[in-house]
């Protein structure tokens, strides 16, 4: 009888913990393996801003398949601001019907039939940077939204977040995403305000180290309003570089420094598009295309498409590149590369085409972050120019005598000689 009192008492006693167990909040963390090598994809805000529909997204989708953008891999389909209805009286958010009238759902089954992934945008405030609503309070609820429409990224944004804390608010929505169970990549638009890059690499797969981007190689002029108070200006791509530049410790497979969306194909000239998208391939940006891509010429396509020059920025080493040297307006670039080679590159940020004779032994170096040196004074590497097949494959044992283009690269890839 004793025993039988015991047991039951026991019985008891494990029933409860393990109840209390099941009520303990849940621990979450990001989800993984989403973004081992940066993500790819196409974002309507650069070139459309808030004027997005259905026949636009669609079209563009069919775009990225038919031109070999999602064979390139550029796999995720972006909406940025403005898709946005209202919240219900339960306060749950939907699509702007005029805008997509089928619903955000029926999109994003479309996509998914075609090898596409849909991303879609929101923020940590009361608002979105175009006055939408925002996630504030609502962040479990838009989780559960984005994951039943299918959904597979969110960028989410820091406008009207007044005294939020930045980190706060960004675990909040990744702990959202998820208990809401589906895989969302996690893209931090924070600009890079509250340094995420010491902080955010257990919340997101990505954080925004900048300003927003203008389709601009040089700085765009300030302006003022009536006051003479200094007006928004979006960042152009030499300044973008010198702020992502320096962050390269932080980035990593799973977490990247995002120096902002491409702007390939949205009006710089084609050495500056050129330029632009083989530095972001050089700090191991995401690749956010955000040029229309229904309607681009054969050099923006040429340059997306740069096979070679998009598997230095998805090596899967995953080392942000390091600049070596700045001097008489170049920039020497290299990236570590998983297969032991080396990518390299030569920035011409002046007005000015230059001629130089690489000296390879004098750019000796030490990568602190992968601890390799190229070793030129012993090592002969093969070297293959990334951009121009008719310059014949050459190697490291003499100089090289190269000019580059004012606002203009050359990019090579140096494979070591057995
Ligand atoms: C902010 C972001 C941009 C874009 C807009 C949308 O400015 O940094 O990338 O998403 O909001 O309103």
């Amino acid at each position: 009888m004793k025993k039988v009192f015991y047991a039951v008492i026991l019985f008891t006693i494990v029933a409860i913990a393990v109840n209390a167990q099941e009520r303990r909040p849940a621990v979450y963390t990001k989800w993984e393996d989403l973004a081992p090598t940066p993500q790819m994809g196409w974002n309507s805000w650069n070139k459309f801003a808030t004027d997005i529909n259905e026949d636009l997204i669609k079209a563009t989708a069919d775009k990225m398949v038919e031109l070999g953008l999602v064979d390139a891999g550029y796999v995720y389909l972006n909406l940025d601001d403005g898709w946005h209805g209202e919240r219900d009286q339960q306060g749950f958010i939907h699509e702007d019907l005029q805008k997509f009238p089928s619903g955000i759902k029926a999109l994003a089954d479309y996509l998914h039939g075609k090898g596409l992934k849909l991303g879609i945008y929101s923020d940590a405030g009361t608002n979105t940077c175009a006055c939408y609503a925002g996630s504030l309070g609502h962040e479990y609820q838009d989780a559960y939204t984005y994951a039943s429409w299918g959904i597979d990224y969110l960028k989410y944004d820091w406008c009207y977040t007044k005294n939020l804390n930045a980190k706060g608010a960004y675990t909040i929505m990744r702990d959202a995403l998820k208990w809401a169970g589906r895989p969302i990549l996690f893209s931090m638009c924070e600009w890079g305000t509250a340094k995420p890059w010491e902080w955010a690499a257990d919340i997101a797969h990505s954080w925004r180290t900048t300003g927003d981007i203008g389709a601009s190689f040089l700085p765009i002029p300030q302006r003022y309003d009536e006051e003479g108070k200094p007006l928004w200006r979006a960042l152009c791509v030499l300044e973008i570089i010198e702020k992502n530049e320096p962050l390269r410790a932080y980035a990593g497979p799973e977490h990247w420094n995002d120096p902002d969306m491409l702007e390939v194909g949205n009006g710089m000239s084609v050495s500056e598009d050129r330029a632009h998208f083989t530095l972001w391939c050089m700090m191991a940006a995401p690749l956010i295309l955000g040029n229309d891509l229904t309607n681009m010429t054969d050099e923006t396509l040429a340059i997306i498409t740069n096979k070679e020059v998009i598997a230095i920025d998805q090596d899967p080493l995953g080392i942000q590149g390091l600049r070596i040297k700045k001097e008489n307006d170049l920039q020497y670039w290299f990236k570590p590369l998983a297969d032991g080679a080396w990518a390299f590159c030569i920035l011409n940020e002046g007005e000015q085409a230059q001629t130089v004779n690489i000296e390879w032994k004098d750019l000796e170096f030490t990568d602190e972050i992968s601890g390799r040196s190229p070793l030129f004074a012993t090592t002969v590497y093969n070297v293959k120019d990334l951009w121009n097949d008719s310059v014949k494959p050459f190697t490291s044992a003499k100089p090289t005598k190269v000019t580059i283009q004012s606002h203009d690269v050359i990019t090579y890839k140096l494979t070591p000689k057995n």
